[in-house]
Parts: structure tokens; C-alpha cells; sequence
């Protein structure tokens, strides 16, 4: 039983945003400016489930809890579907896939410079993130998905150079710097620390006889 719910809730976690925005077309809740209000709600659900995704190692690390360790994946996919529903709205409903005027804003704005750039970079991630590529790419593979923190960095400085109201956006990168901090153990970048200055005294060591 308890295992049937960690295992949906990701899911759950994923559709909800879906079923709220089905919930407000049918219910006439789109607002006077429905493609609008559409971006942008997409595009924060897809950076909230982008740190949603990047909060799961935090918390098995510091708090113990291993099955949200499997909720990585699908919670960053689910990130990717609305960043790509995001895009879809912005291409095809407010650009008309006009895409003179889309090539125009992407280079004039920068804040659709940086989005787009983030969605770049979780276009391969979303590709590789089957077991079939992490076993081909080996070693690779956790390096290329390290990448995921500069897509969200650059989906931070997207929202932030799009708002008038910036509190919003600090508040997503202060989150962003907490995970990062949080990935690493204490213990581990201390060892880290000490076997560095250890190799560098043997090193000195060597070079002096
Ligand atoms: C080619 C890629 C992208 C384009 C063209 C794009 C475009 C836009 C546009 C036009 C807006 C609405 C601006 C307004 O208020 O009128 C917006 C808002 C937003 N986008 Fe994107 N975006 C892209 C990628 C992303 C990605 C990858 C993410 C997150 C992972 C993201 C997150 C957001 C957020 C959080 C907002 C603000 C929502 C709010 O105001 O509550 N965007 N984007």
C-alpha cells in the first residue's frame, strides 16, 4: 500500500498542474488574456517541478528518505512536458509559428534568450534520462545531468528579466543555491578538502628531495 503511494505520487505531483489548467479552461477561469495566462502558468509549473526534481537528493541525503529517489526522474519529465507546452503556447499561440517574429524575439529579448537556452539544455537530458542511455554513457551520464542546475539557473534568469515584480524569481534562485549547497555532504567536501592539501604536501615533499 505504501509503496503503491510513493510510487504514483510523483505522478500525482506531475498531473495536478494539468488537471488544475483543464479544470480553469472548462471553468472560464483563463482570464481576459487566456494565452497569457497560459505561458505563465506553465512555465511555473515547469520550473517548480524543475526544483522539485533537484530537491529529491537533498532530501534522501539529509533526511534519510530513499523512495523519493525515484521520483527524480519522472518529476523531471514532467518538468520537460510543461516547458514544452510552454513553448508550444508561446510558438504557436501568441507567434502564430511565425517564425521570423519567434527568430526576432529570441534574439532581441534576453529574457527568451535564457529560456530558450534552458529548454535546450533539458531536451537532451529528458532524451538520455532512460536506463538504456545511463548505461551506455556510463560516466558521462551523471556529468551530462549535472547540466540540469544551469538550465534551472537559466530558467531562474528567464523568470527574473520577465517579471516586474522580482521577489518572485530571487526567491526560485535562492531555493536553486539551497539544493546545490544541499546536494553535497558536509563530510564529503571536508575529505575532499583534506586529501587535497595532503596529495599537494606530498607533493612538496617529493619535489624538495
Ligand atoms: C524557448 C523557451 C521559452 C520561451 C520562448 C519562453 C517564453 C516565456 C514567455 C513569453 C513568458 C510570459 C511572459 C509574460 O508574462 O507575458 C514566460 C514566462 C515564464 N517562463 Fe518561459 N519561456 C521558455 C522557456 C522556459 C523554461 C524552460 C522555463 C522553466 C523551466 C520557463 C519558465 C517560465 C516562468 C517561471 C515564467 C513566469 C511565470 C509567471 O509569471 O508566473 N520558461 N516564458
Amino acid at each position: 500500500m505504501t509503496a503503491n503511494v510513493t510510487r504514483l505520487a510523483p505522478h500525482l505531483i506531475g498531473l495536478l498542474p494539468l488537471a488544475w489548467l483543464i479544470g480553469d479552461a472548462l471553468g472560464n477561469r483563463l482570464t481576459a488574456n487566456p494565452i497569457q495566462y497560459l505561458t505563465q502558468r506553465t512555465g511555473w509549473f515547469a520550473l517548480a517541478l524543475l526544483l522539485a526534481s533537484l530537491a529529491c537528493t537533498p532530501l534522501n541525503r539529509w533526511l534519510g528518505w530513499k523512495p523519493v529517489m525515484r521520483w527524480r526522474k519522472p518529476l523531471g519529465l514532467y518538468s520537460f512536458g510543461y516547458a514544452s507546452l510552454h513553448l508550444a503556447i508561446f510558438a504557436a499561440l501568441d507567434y502564430g509559428l511565425d517564425l521570423s517574429l519567434i527568430s526576432q524575439a529570441v534574439i532581441e529579448k534576453r529574457y527568451i534568450i535564457a529560456g530558450f537556452l534552458a529548454f535546450l539544455l533539458l531536451v537532451p537530458l529528458a532524451i538520455t534520462s532512460t536506463a538504456g542511455w545511463q548505461r551506455r554513457l556510463k560516466q558521462w551520464w551523471r556529468r551530462l545531468h549535472r547540466l540540469v542546475y544551469l538550465a534551472a539557473a537559466l530558467a531562474v534568469a528567464h523568470y527574473l528579466w520577465l517579471s516586474k515584480d522580482p521577489r518572485p524569481a530571487l526567491l526560485a534562485g535562492s531555493v536553486l543555491i539551497v539544493l546545490l549547497v544541499a546536494r553535497f555532504p558536509a563530510r564529503q567536501s571536508w575529505q575532499r578538502v583534506v586529501q587535497w592539501r595532503y596529495e599537494r604536501t606530498q607533493r612538496q615533499t617529493r619535489t624538495r628531495r
